[in-house]
């Protein structure tokens, strides 16, 4: 069988930095194709669609690039594949958004038959597309995926915040893992224990998953440029994965609105919070994380928050409210140099070099 360290190799990388995923609409086939032709891995998120997105994004990419890329989905994790509400829990959901939904003067939605895509016909698709590389969050996937991966072809990437959630990955035969430190921008995505219990940085998560387990560990959180790139390597890592440098570029899908914050003063502070989707995830601070800190209990479960506040999203980008927005960002933004992808590429590939 071939070890995690082929696989790498399989991919044949220029330089072995990854572009991290992006979910809920914020990964860009431009983006993809610029990292990926640059020779990096470009990661396309795609947990919010339903097969036939899946399926056309990966047309789209594959008119334009015969490089390896990666295709993420999100693990179902404590029931997120199919929320049940009660009617007074789906009220007390509406009433904590109401005073947005007016001031922004959107409809209040009626309740949708679900809330996100079935997980079970995603991974399907995700088969039958094949993909270079599965890159998955909140979990491992069921044995079966990961033989029929294996047999397909289909290096499978999965991700860890802590020591023994990226032992469980190797044990199971993941080849390759993804040590996330609590610095990174977006979903703290650990699966064992409460993610506030796994904030854990890079510089000390990195070492500890690399002593931990034999398949390539791969650093994100907080690696924007060339150094961070040096140092992930010197603590054992086979290569990074950068989330909120790429996001910044004018390739990914993120609105103008966001980007320009992330080269912002308010990007210096970022927070943690379950204000927009119900789960813990990093952003700039806002008015809409300081009006629910303190009631975060009472947000209903994920996905349910997260569907609320995306129907909020495009009122919020046309009036320019970043106060209401979710601005995704890690804690390296203050070090944001480039806005084009294949510019941050060759800072990046720098620190390979040693
Ligand atoms: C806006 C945003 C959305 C993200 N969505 C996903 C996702 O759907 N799946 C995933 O595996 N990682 C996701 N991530 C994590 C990134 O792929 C990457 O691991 C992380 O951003 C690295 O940390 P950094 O932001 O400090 O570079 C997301 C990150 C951001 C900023």
């Amino acid at each position: 069988m071939e070890t995690g360290t082929e696989v790498l190799r399989r991919l044949r990388l220029a330089a072995p930095i990854i572009q991290g995923p992006f979910g809920g609409g914020l990964s860009a086939v431009d983006l993809v194709v610029a990292v990926s032709e640059s020779g990096g891995l470009g990661s396309f998120g795609m947990h919010h669609l339903e097969p036939r997105g899946m399926r056309d994004i990966t047309t789209r990419i594959r008119a334009r690039t015969a490089r390896p890329f990666a295709l993420n989905l999100w693990i179902p994790h404590q029931g997120s594949n199919d929320p049940q509400l009660s009617e007074s829990q789906w009220n007390a959901a509406l009433d904590l958004l109401r005073p947005w939904f007016e001031e922004l003067r959107v409809a209040i939605p009626d309740r949708p038959a679900r809330f996100s895509p079935r997980y079970e016909e995603q991974v399907e698709t995700l088969l039958e597309l094949k993909p270079a590389v599965f890159s998955f969050v909140f979990g491992v996937p069921d044995p079966q995926i990961l033989d029929r991966c294996r047999s397909a072809g289909i290096a499978t990437l999965g991700a860890a915040t802590t020591p023994d959630e990226a032992k469980l990955l190797s044990d199971a035969g993941v080849d390759m893992i993804v040590a996330t430190g609590m610095e990174a921008g977006g979903h703290r995505v650990s699966f064992l224990r409460e993610p506030e219990d796994c904030l854990t940085g890079t510089l000390a998560l990195v070492p500890a998953v690399v002593d931990t387990v034999r398949v390539p560990v791969i650093a994100a959180g907080g690696i924007v440029e060339g150094r961070g790139v040096e140092a992930a390597l010197a603590l054992g890592a086979s290569a990074a994965q950068i989330g909120t440098a790429f996001l910044a570029c004018e390739e990914s899908a993120a609105p103008p609105l966001h980007r320009q914050m992330l080269f912002s003063e308010a990007a210096r502070r970022t927070s943690l919070t379950r204000a927009f989707t119900g789960r813990l995830a990093r952003g700039i601070h806002n008015e809409f994380i300081e009006k629910f800190r303190g009631k975060e209990s009472l947000l209903p479960p994920y996905p349910v928050q997260g569907w609320l506040t995306g129907k909020l999203r495009e009122a919020a980008v046309n009036a320019g409210r970043a106060d209401v927005l979710s601005l995704w960002s890690g804690q390296g933004a203050p070090l944001l140099k480039h806005r084009k992808a294949r510019e941050l590429f060759v800072d990046l590939a720098t620190g390979t070099r040693r």
